[in-house]
Formats: structure tokens, C-alpha cells, sequence
């Protein structure tokens, strides 16, 4: 981080194990790719993955204003949800989960990141696919319910993507061009790879790379989007940039241009796999023993390799893949993956 950024960096509570490590995969030789591999999977256990990156900030200030309870929404099988409600538990605080569902009137079987949610003591709030456009009042509704109770709420947006959680991948940025000052020196030009699904990964690297001038240096940054749509995360990624701009005013002055979407892998829709998913986390998990997510890193993982098979250079000589965890989704219906294995 440049000293100018760094006087503007908000303050973080310690939450990851970070800087996490990197590795080439074998598996890269097995479809004709140098692809090395972030392990942001390894950021923690109950907190692992990129959600607690973005929690740093965002639980720092919750504690500045002295947070007695956290809410935050998501799908059934949020990892954020999850990541958030451990966060607060760690540090002292409880949570509220707005969680979206087929059936509010009968709530999922408490199985992977539920089982946990409900494990850490969350209080859970089922809400339908319909209420879920609804979201942000409803937050605002349990916070009103919570200081209505003598309570002090801190609500953390969707994914905790907004301005001040997307500093966890502006520092991440920091750690990866480490990294990648070992892979570039044989490999150059070099793609950052990342599972994008509400944007505020993708905002803090593109951020910190437009800030950093990384395109000078070969280094482009590529999300793959796991539901919606190119158009959607443009203009979702462009907004959480905007906002930190003008908060911190980085000077970084992301434009439309500087936002690489790569869309069409988003299958069956959000949430549901394809067996030919499925199979590349089978075959990942064999050729190098790493364990990828069916919702995010899986579908945008085979999503990469499949570019890369329609064009080996598209993504430069070589792939930085980030890891961006989600392990717990895997135990939410473990027959659809056995139906590979
Ligand atoms: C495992 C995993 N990877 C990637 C993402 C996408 O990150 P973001 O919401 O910052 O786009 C998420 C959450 O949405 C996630 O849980």
C-alpha cells in the first residue's frame, strides 16, 4: 500500500489469517494452463474466506459505535451470513440473519453454513425470494426492532460489499502483487481471477489496481459472475468504487472500461450446479487436493478453465485464481456432488 493510501486506511479489527499463501496447480498442466491459486480459502476456519477480509472493516466499525447486535442478509446458505454472525461472536457482539428461502413457512434443514448459524446462536429471519427485493427496509426493520429493545444495531450490506469493506481487497491487492512479483517474472501478461457475486471483492482489486497502475504491468483483473449479469455487475462494482471515492478520495477514478466481467458461466442459475461443475471441483480436489465451493469458486473456476480451453492466451500466459473459500456450501447437499464421485 502506497503511504498516501495508507493514511486513509479505515481501521480494522484482526480477524484473517493473512497474508494467506499461494500455489501452482497441477491440475492447470491437466487442461494445458499455468493456473496458481490464492488460498483466501484459508483466511480462518469458522471465518474463512474472503467475507472476513471485508469483516475486518466493517466489524472495526460496529465496534467504534458500540455494536450490541450485527444483522445481515442473505441466501440460506450465505457464507457471508455465516462469516458475519462468527465475526460478532468472536468479538462479543450477537446477530440477526435475514435469510431468503423457497419456503418461509418452512425453513431449510439446519445443514452446512445454517447448521453453523444456528450453532453460533444467531437469531435466524426467513424471508421469501419475492420479500428478498425488499431487503434493505427489512434490515432497517430488525434494527428498528433491536433499538426499539434498548439494542445498538450495525447493519452489514449484502456480501459486505459496500465503500468500507471493500478495503479487505484493496490490502488484499497489497499481498498479490507479492505474489505476484514471483509468477510474473515468468509469466507475463497475468490475469487475477475472482468469483463475483455482489462485487465488493471485485471493487477493492480493481480499486487498488487502477490505483497501483498494475495494467503497466501486465496484470489485469478478470471476476466471473455466479448469478445476474455482466451489465449488473458493472454497474454494481462501478457504484461501491464511486462510493469509496468519494469517502476517501482515492483518485483511483474507476470508469465502465476498467471493469472485466466475464459472463456466461452462470449455468443453471445461482446456487445450482451443472455435473460438469461439479466434476471440475471432483478433479481439482484430486489433482491438487484442493477443495472448491459449488456456488463461487467451482462454477467460476470451470467457468476459467473453459475460456481458457476456447483460448489458451485469454487470460495471459498465466491465471492467479483466488480461493475466496464458501467450503461449508459443499455439506448443504452432499448427494448432488456424491452423483460425481
Ligand atoms: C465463497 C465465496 N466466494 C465468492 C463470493 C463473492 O464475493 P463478492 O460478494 O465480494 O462478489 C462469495 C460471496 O458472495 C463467497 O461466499
Amino acid at each position: 500500500m502506497t503511504e498516501a493510501l495508507h493514511d486513509r486506511e479505515p481501521t480494522r479489527v484482526l480477524l484473517a489469517n493473512q497474508p494467506t499463501r499461494g500455489h501452482w496447480l497441477r491440475y492447470g498442466t491437466q487442461v494445458g494452463a499455468r493456473i496458481w491459486i490464492k488460498r483466501d480459502d484459508h483466511t480462518g476456519s469458522e471465518l474463512m474466506g474472503n467475507k472476513v477480509r471485508k469483516l475486518e472493516y466493517l466489524m472495526a466499525e460496529a465496534l467504534s459505535e458500540q455494536a450490541t447486535h450485527v444483522i445481515t442478509c442473505g441466501g440460506e446458505q450465505s457464507n457471508h451470513a455465516r462469516a458475519t454472525a462468527f465475526a460478532a461472536a468472536q468479538l462479543g457482539m450477537k446477530s440477526v440473519l435475514v435469510l431468503r428461502t423457497d419456503d418461509p413457512a418452512s425453513p431449510p434443514a439446519p445443514t452446512g453454513n445454517i447448521l453453523l448459524d444456528r450453532l453460533v446462536g444467531a437469531e435466524l429471519v426467513w424471508i421469501s425470494r419475492a420479500a428478498w427485493r425488499d431487503r434493505n427496509r427489512l434490515l432497517a426493520e430488525q434494527a428498528d426492532k433491536l433499538r426499539a429493545a434498548g439494542a445498538r444495531p450495525y447493519i452489514v450490506p449484502e456480501g459486505g460489499s459496500n465503500a468500507l469493506g471493500s478495503w479487505g481487497y484493496i490490502r488484499a491487492m497489497r499481498e498479490l502483487v507479492d505474489d505476484l512479483a514471483t509468477i510474473a517474472s515468468t509469466d507475463h501478461p497475468v490475469t487475477i481471477v475472482y468469483a463475483c457475486g455482489s462485487g465488493g471483492t471485485g471493487a477493492g482489486l480493481i480499486l487498488a489496481a487502477k490505483l497501483w497502475k498494475l495494467h503497466e504491468r501486465g496484470i489485469r483483473v478478470a471476476g466471473i459472475n455466479v448469478c445476474d449479469d455482466r451489465a449488473y455487475f458493472v454497474a454494481a462494482i462501478g457504484k461501491i468504487c464511486a462510493e469509496a471515492e468519494a469517502r476517501w478520495q482515492l483518485g483511483a477514478n474507476v470508469t465502465p472500461e476498467d471493469i472485466e466481467i466475464v459472463d456466461g458461466h452462470v449455468g443453471l442459475g445461482y446456487a445450482k450446479s451443472r455435473p460438469e461443475e461439479l466434476a471440475t471441483i471432483r478433479d481439482v480436489a484430486r489433482a491438487d487436493g484442493v477443495v472448491l465451493d459449488p456456488v463461487y469458486t467451482g462454477k467460476a473456476f470451470h467457468g476459467m478453465v473453459t475460456e481458457l480451453q476456447k483460448d489458451p492466451q485469454r487470460f495471459g500466459s498465466a491465471v492467479a485464481f483466488i480461493h475466496t473459500g464458501g467450503m461449508f456450501g459443499l455439506f448443504a447437499s452432499p448427494e448432488t456432488l456424491a452423483q460425481v464421485l
